[in-house]
């Protein structure tokens, strides 16, 4: 398990960013490229690469990528649904949005959908509690969500999922 040539150039150039005896400081982007380059999730021999790199423990890269959860431990659909649930977005739906989604997609929390496209991962606080109830889907926030909003990104992703195969 290695990155591709660019991967590992772009690691390189991280962990130059800091000072010699400093590299772990660079863990947390180099967690986030090996997700990108190892299919969306992080198994061990990923985080033992990755450890390698940048010449620490593995232990100290599982105390990291377990604490976060932005990095997947198993694998995951193309598109994850991370729904909060914190507060604010529980008090303005989130438990009915979770329903529905886990309804829809035939499918509870952590799992993803036998097709390979959707997983379904609750969330603390994603900090746009103004917004809720709201999901992180890939880069993007989705806000206000309702089931119809639901319904639309799901088509949304089925069609996007349709063109790019
Ligand atoms: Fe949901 Fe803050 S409580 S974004």
């Amino acid at each position: 398990m290695k990155f591709s040539e660019e991967k590992l150039n772009k690691a390189k150039e991280i962990i130059a960013r800091y000072p010699d005896g400093k590299q772990k400081s660079a863990l947390i982007p180099l967690l986030h490229l090996a997700q990108e380059e190892f299919g969306g999730w992080l198994d061990v021999p990923a985080m033992d690469y990755v450890a390698g790199l940048l010449n620490i423990l593995p232990i100290e890269v599982y105390e990291v990528a377990t604490f976060y959860s932005m990095f997947n431990l198993k694998p995951v659909g193309k598109y994850i649904f991370e729904v909060c649930r914190t507060g604010p977005c529980m008090l303005n739906g989130s438990d009915d949005i979770i329903e529905y989604i886990k309804e829809k997609l035939n499918i509870r929390e952590g799992e993803t959908t036998p097709d390979g496209l959707f997983t379904l991962k609750p969330a603390e606080c994603l900090g746009a509690c103004g917004y809720a109830p709201m999901m992180q889907l890939g880069k993007h926030f989705r806000e206000h969500l309702t089931k119809e909003k639901v319904d639309a990104i799901i088509d949304e992703c089925r069609r996007n999922a349709a063109i790019n195969n």
